[in-house]
């Protein structure tokens, strides 16, 4: 199987994320859990943004030692020499320089021209190439850009030394058909292209950022570009959990593999979490609290006759014990005697249909029935054994 590269931009990307920045020591922290995660790259921060932000990457760039360590510079000298300045005692020091070839990106915003624009590009790269061994590139707005100049400027980069080139949608504008189809299409017209690593980025705004990215993947691209939980500006960017546990499901269909220690993902999705203050929508694919959850009666029977009739995921494969049985409305006399059970009490036949009463009549008034509610409710008949 291929392998597909995760390049996790949480501490960069996903702190974008407003009210979730974190401070230096935080942050060496999320880098070194990253680096249990395995990832293959971690792009530290954007050391020309802030003086905290310089310090966290060289911070991390001396103490991460397995994952390639990377930062944000745009195409201008003095953020590229910055970029040096923090990720110069790395083991393998990655710049990641960025600029805009959508026309409304370069016009309303950069007020540049798109020769201006292609010029900036080569010239940063070049000047890069003088001290980075690994130069990333990436278009932003690749998915509003018109794809022959930003063709021009991919091949413009690349001469330059650019040896991963990475097209963000960076509004989270795309279907999965139109993203694969921008990769196919610089495949196709960019010579060079086959020389370097293509890399995805895809934002949520459309909550198409895992499908888009799957897609992809299908195309050729063999780095992903995501973060942990989804975070990430505005409505997020792809989530390394829903896309590594999708390539892991699916090895059948995506036939890729990474290199990501699996179940280190349920305790770096805590770690952000409580990290950001940001807390995961019970929903929420993978991590959410009800990603494991049954409630139904008929899903309840059938996950204890054998968990996969509706557990596509194990939870133990993200490093979480076991799915979880809420007891509640829809539950059945199966789940009431399985609870029992693990209470420690065992019912015979005639004591669950009694119980079972009652608890659907509480069912009815609560959300949820909880492990105090029913002690009370098994309470006589452990009395009675
Ligand atoms: O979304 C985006 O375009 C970005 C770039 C800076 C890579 O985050
Ligand atoms: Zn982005």
């Amino acid at each position: 199987m291929e392998k597909v590269e995760i390049y996790d931009t949480t501490l960069r990307d996903g702190e974008q994320s407003p009210g979730c920045s974190l401070n230096e020591e935080e942050k060496v922290q999320v880098a070194q859990q990253l680096e249990h995660l395995h990832v293959d790259v971690i792009e530290a921060g954007f050391p020309a943004a802030s003086p905290e932000d310089f310090k966290a990457v060289q911070k991390i760039a001396k103490i991460v030692k397995k994952s390639t360590v990377t930062g944000l510079a745009r195409s201008i000298k003095s953020d590229i020499d910055t970029a040096w300045e923090a990720l110069k005692e790395t083991e393998n020091p990655r710049i990641h320089i960025f600029i805009a070839t959508s026309p409304i990106h370069m016009a309303d915003k950069l007020k540049k021209s798109p020769e201006e624009v292609l010029k900036m590009a080569v010239e940063s790269v070049s000047y890069a190439h003088k001290c980075f061994p690994q130069i990333e590139f990436s278009c932003e707005d690749a998915s509003r850009s018109d794809y022959p100049f930003m063709s021009r400027v991919i091949e413009g980069a690349i001469k330059a030394g650019a040896s991963v080139i990475n097209l963000p949608d960076t509004v989270g504008y795309c279907s999965p058909e139109e993203y694969s189809g921008m990769f196919r299409y610089v495949q196709e017209h960019v010579p060079g292209i086959e020389k370097v690593r293509l890399s995805c980025h895809c934002h949520n705004d459309l909550g198409m950022a895992a499908a888009n990215t799957l897609a992809s993947i299908e195309t050729g691209v063999r780095q992903v570009e995501c973060t942990i939980n989804g975070v990430g500006e505005r409505a997020g960017n792809a989530a390394l959990e829903e896309i590594a546990v999708a390539l892991h499901v699916r090895k059948d269909h995506y036939k890729m593999m990474t290199q990501l220690k699996m179940n280190e993902i349920a305790k770096t999705s805590r770690m952000i979490s409580r990290f950001m203050n940001s807390p995961i929508a019970a929903t929420k694919p993978v991590v959410g609290a009800n990603a494991f959850a049954h409630e139904a009666g008929i899903h309840q029977d059938g996950v204890l006759k054998n968990p996969q009739t509706y557990e596509i995921i194990s939870p133990a494969l993200i490093g979480l014990d076991s799915g979880k049985l809420v007891l509640g409305k829809h539950s059945g006399r199966h789940a009431l005697r399985n609870k029992a059970t693990e209470m420690g009490i065992h019912l015979t036949d005639e004591q669950v249909n009694q119980s079972f009463h009652v608890f659907k009549a509480l069912a009815d008034q609560k959300k949820v029935v909880t492990d105090q509610d029913l002690r009370i409710l098994f309470a006589p008949f452990q009395r009675a054994a």
